[in-house]
């Protein structure tokens, strides 16, 4: 299904609605407004929560009036239904693409070339673009709204991924973004790159990484196959980006110059290249370009070259085209970071979440001024699929910032003596068997102690959601595993006074302090300490229904799959995961010093009575707005701890409202349907009242 191409209702409503109607329009604009700071500007004004708020106010509004939704709206980024295949697009102008040249000879033959056809061409005057490694896009704007966006496709007809585009941020849709931007033509169709920054390519793999997940190659492959999803919910989760650099067509005037244009689109609010130059020039153009062969390291993005244009537009079009390539614009190569070296060995590192991760182990080998030694396989199922053996040749990639990455073996040159790779059935660091979850691609060490991951564990185990350990911070925990005193979370009930003033920075007092919130979390509820334990697939919500339904770590420990996926919500794999964690030794062993420690929660049988007895027990929260001390997050926990619920809208249901500074649309809500209004204090201080009563 695709979103209604144009604004359905934008006549404004007559009597009490119009003034909803109006606020309505001002914070579509607004939100626009800071998502063009945002994630095209690079130079956010306002908070994360502040913008929350004003998209939050906008889906209130629309939710109640759903007939003034426009496909403008930002609220409609996500389509909610998944396209079956995409439909075939013409575009309106052939997409053309470019000659490329690899050297300054080249670029000179061709400056040389276009002289001898047009004269004017030796005092021209040029553009500089990095050429971005991405996909290319073509936009069309109907009086200035967002309707149509298509992949190059043959050139002459692409396909239509607008939901798809509709989801990345940085794409506008609504022309001028800004107020005092210049009115679009009716018509404006734009051609550009959508890709994907370094810096959050890796972000994604690391998060893809961690849930067990395949993880990418490398961004240009990932933005392009992002796009190309047919639900376009799971292209929102990509973190997509966009560059303009032409008009392919228009039915207005439009600039003539390569540089005007640049900056037109920019006024429209139409995301450019910020490092694209001007040069005045053939000598300038040079020592441009001569100048990009270090710059190209400092992209924050993948470009495989520049591309150089005649500034002057007519001049380029005059010029006419070789082929299908237009003579006025030419791609200039970056020379390949691509070369071929032998892999010695595999090794394996195990990451902080205990995901086993193999590198390749190079004979050394400069790839562009840098000299490799190693490079990333991914996971396992890589080295299978694409079947590198240890002694290959292989060839490998080095781009802008991505580490170093094994395309795949030169099969051609194999003599027989090339070895396969098992993946390991233990540990590298601490020799304890490794898991696997069905459907995942990642082994884990599973391994609690494991020193690759005791200090993340650690942190683990002793935060606000799990044990909560006040001031057990990660400076402290890091110390104590230096020192040796602790390598498992059961040790930490076993330090002494002795042992804290060995460490630096520790006094009598501190020492005093921390054994004693020690202490105090041995009487934490079951949930609590489950969820610590970090059993794979076991986070805070799954950890309190397991505690209900087993009582004691003895029951959950004795308990089979079958009893497991019983629990609504535990599916076969986290069952099995269950059933694995208790069934590893190490893992009895450490329970077992738990035990000892004092540290057994068990929930009583008639547990009804307890939740009851909690001073919040049966009253229902809302948050809103920037508390003095405590986040969003905790003060959550706060009210859920002491037996409340926290839920996201006002309603008559709701018994409070906790509103601190700025606190917007739920607080005038909160007021109108007469629910009292708390701040912190007035919170702790009701906890602290029902508590005595
Ligand atoms: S100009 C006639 N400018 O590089 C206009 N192309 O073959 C031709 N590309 O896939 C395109 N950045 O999509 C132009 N700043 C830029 C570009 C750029 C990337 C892509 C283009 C095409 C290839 C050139």
């Amino acid at each position: 299904m695709q979103q209604p191409l144009f604004d359905r209702s934008t006549t404004e409503p007559s009597g009490g609605d119009s003034l909803e109607f109006a606020e309505l329009q001002k914070l579509k604009q607004e939100i626009h407004f800071h998502n063009h700071r945002y994630h095209v500007l690079d130079a956010p004004i306002i908070s994360d929560v502040e913008y929350d708020r004003l998209m939050n106010r906008l889906k209130e509004i629309e939710s109640a009036h759903p007939d003034w939704i426009t496909s403008d709206s930002p609220s409609q980024r996500v389509g909610s239904t998944p396209a079956e295949r995409f439909n075939k697009v013409r575009h309106p102008k052939p997409i053309l693409s470019l000659a490329n040249t690899f050297g300054l000879d080249d670029l000179l033959a061709w400056l040389e070339r276009l002289t001898k056809l047009d004269e004017r061409v030796s005092t021209a005057d040029f553009m500089l673009e990095p050429k971005i490694d991405g996909l290319t896009v073509v936009l069309t704007y109907r009086d200035g709204v967002f309707v149509q966006g298509a992949t190059r496709g043959d050139g002459e007809v692409g396909e239509d991924i607008t939901s798809n585009l509709r989801t990345v941020r940085a794409l506008p849709l609504r022309l001028p973004v800004n107020a005092d931007g210049p009115k679009p033509p009716a018509t404006l169709v734009v051609r550009g790159e959508a890709f994907m920054f370094i810096g959050d390519f890796e972000a994604l793999n690391q998060r893809l990484s961690e849930a067990g997940e395949r993880t990418y190659l490398n961004p240009r492959n990932t933005a392009a196959g992002s796009l190309r999803q047919l639900d376009s919910a799971l292209t929102a989760t990509r973190p997509l980006t966009l560059y303009t650099y032409a008009i392919v067509s228009a039915d207005g005037p439009v600039p003539q110059t390569q540089r005007e244009l640049i900056a037109y689109l920019k006024a429209l609010g139409l995301p450019v290249a910020p490092e694209s130059e001007y040069c005045a020039g053939r000598d300038e153009l040079l020592r441009a370009v001569e100048a990009w062969r270090e710059k190209r390291d400092l992209l924050t993005y993948e470009a495989d070259g520049i591309v150089i244009k005649l500034n002057d537009l007519r001049l380029a079009e005059e010029l006419g085209f070789v082929g299908k390539d237009p003579r006025g614009a030419i791609a200039f190569k970056f020379p390949a970071r691509e070369v071929t070296t032998r892999l010695q060995d595999i090794g394996v590192n195990v990451g902080r979440t205990g995901v086993l991760t193999p590198y390749a182990m190079l004979e050394p080998v400069e790839i562009g001024g840098v000299i490799v030694k190693q490079a990333t396989l991914h996971n396992f199922d890589y080295i299978a699929e694409k079947d590198i053996r240890i002694g290959d040749r292989v060839l490998v990639k080095r781009a802008g910032e991505v580490i170093p990455y094994v395309i795949g073996p030169v099969t051609e040159i194999r003599n027989g003596d090339e070895k396969n790779f098992e993946p390991p059935q233990v540990c590298p660091t601490c020799g304890q068997p490794v898991e696997h979850l069905e459907g995942e691609v990642a082994w884990y060490c599973v391994n609690l102690a494991c020193p690759a991951q005791l200090v993340r564990n650690l942190e683990h185990f002793v935060s606000r959601g799990t044990m909560d350990i006040v001031g057990l911070g990660i400076k402290i925990v890091e110390q104590l595993v230096e020192a040796g005193l602790v390598k498992s979370p059961a040790d930490l009930y076993r330090l002494t006074k002795d042992d804290l003033l060995k460490l630096e920075g520790f006094a009598e007092k501190k020492a005093d302090n921390l054994l004693q919130s020690i202490d105090a979390s041995r009487s934490r509820p079951l949930a609590r300490l489950l969820s610590a334990l970090g059993i794979h697939g076991v986070g805070e919500v799954m950890a309190a229904d397991l505690a209900k339904a087993f009582h004691s770590l003895d029951r959950l420990a004795a308990a089979s799959t079958d009893d497991l996926t019983n629990v609504e919500g535990i599916g076969p794999n986290t069952a099995q995961s269950i059933v694995d964690w208790f069934a590893r030794p190490s893992n009895a062993e450490f329970l077992q010093r738990l035990r000892e420690s004092g540290v057994w929660p068990v929930v009583e049988e008639a547990a009804g009575t307890q939740s009851s007895a909690k001073e919040l027990a049966g009253l229902t929260f809302v948050i809103t707005g920037t508390l003095p001390t405590f986040s969003r997050d905790e003060v959550k926990a706060l009210i859920q701890d002491h037996g409340g619920k926290a839920t996201d809208s006002v309603s008559k249901k709701t018994d409070y409202l906790v509103a601190g500074e700025a606190a917007g649309s739920k607080l005038d809500k909160a007021r109108s349907l007469g629910v009292p209004v708390l701040d912190e204090a007035g919170l702790l201080a009701l906890i602290q009242s029902r508590g005595e009563a």
